[in-house]
């Protein structure tokens, strides 16, 4: 039996609910691939995503955000935690049970060339999932189908008999986009989406999925390296460091007060419109390159590069606690 959908204090739907998740990797190496470490690419995330909001999970390369979205939609198994999605525990469910669920819940990859199948028009790759999810029955029914995805992501319906090499990325993008779309989705996660594409594009992009979250009141949890990315269409971020959220707030409080030394350095890397707060900014820079993943740091896995760094923090790890307004950080810092 489903459990019933769980609601937050305000009486919002929560779409995505993420508690502990865990996924390691084991680490293998020479002629017989012995086991030979264990990469934590993903500790102890939780977080919730209401109906119609998104939550942007950002941080530098080898952070574990692909890792997390691709957990949440099993395609890679997590080794711990509990993800929910429209209220349905999808932890331990298996490939045949996990189907309905992929109705409900959709990606959108980074490079929509490598996602989208070469040998197949646009109107093929629309069709495919409309047939297996069985959205719509009948040749004609697909085709209108099809037309009417093509023009919610803002191509003409000519654009069915193209090619992938045939489109631009930006096209391509929509087509991905579509691709989500076409089994009526609650829950997008939407892996760097725009990252591929160029600048002029990216707006276009990011303007579309917002459109489209208030037509069709979806839910996104929306990765990118990059804060300015997120900021407009973020209802709440995420920064994550080496496999664990180290900042969680609604996306205005996190760009006018943040609370943790790493998103105040990812910040710094924002263009800001105000020189007194840009200089503030510069106070606190990252030293170096992120570690390694299967090393981590002890204590706070942040603090080596950590300009505010205090001696406890090379020994003990700070939880994730609450800050007010909405606000968590780890870290040992007042603030907040
Ligand atoms: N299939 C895998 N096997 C082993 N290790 C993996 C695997 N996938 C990811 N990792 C490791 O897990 C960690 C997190 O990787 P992940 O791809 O989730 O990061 P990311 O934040 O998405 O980075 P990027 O911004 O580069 O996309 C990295 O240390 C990576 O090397
Ligand atoms: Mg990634």
């Amino acid at each position: 039996m489903t459990p019933p959908m769980s609601n937050t204090e305000n009486g919002d739907e929560t779409v995505l609910s993420v508690k502990n998740l865990e996924v390691a990797f084991p680490v293998r190496r020479g002629f017989l691939q012995r086991q030979v470490g264990t990469v934590r690419a993903v500790s102890g995330v939780t977080f919730d995503v209401a109906k119609a909001s998104t939550l942007g999970l950002v941080g530098e390369s080898g952070c574990g955000k692909s890792t997390t979205a691709r957990a949440i939609l099993r395609l890679i198994q997590p080794s711990g935690g509990k993800v929910e999605i429209c209220g349905t525990d999808v932890t331990h469910l298996s490939e045949r049970e996990l189907f309905p669920v992929r109705a409900k819940a959709q990606m959108v990859f980074q490079d929509p060339y490598a996602s989208l199948n070469p040998r197949m028009t646009v109107l093929e790759t629309l069709r495919e999932p409309l047939r297996v999810h069985k959205i719509v029955a009948g040749k004609s029914a697909e085709t209108d189908e099809v037309v009417r995805l093509l023009g919610m992501v803002g191509l003409d319906p000519s654009a069915m008999r193209s090619y992938p090499h045939e489109m631009s990325g930006g096209q391509r993008q929509r087509v991905g986009i579509a691709r989500a779309l076409s089994v009526r989705p609650k829950l997008v996660l939407l892996d760097e989406p725009v990252s591929a594409l160029d600048v002029s594009i990216q707006a276009q992009i990011v303007n579309l999925l917002s459109e489209l979250q208030d037509e069709l009141n979806l839910s996104y949890v929306f990765v990118a390296h990059d804060l300015s990315v997120v900021r407009h269409i973020s209802t709440e971020v995420a920064v994550m460091y080496l496999g664990r959220i180290v900042e969680r707030a609604p996306v205005e409080r996190l760009f006018e007060a943040p609370i943790h030394p790493y998103t105040r350095a990812l910040l710094s890397a924002v263009p800001m419109a105000d020189p007194v707060a840009a200089k503030e900014r510069k106070r606190l820079p990252v030293l170096g390159e992120v570690p390694s993943a299967q090393y981590p740091p002890s204590g706070c896995a942040f603090h080596p590069r950590c300009a505010a760094k205090r001696s406890r923090c090379e020994t003990e790890r700070p939880d994730l606690t609450d800050r007010g307004n909405g606000r968590s950080a780890a870290c040992f810092l007042e603030g907040g």
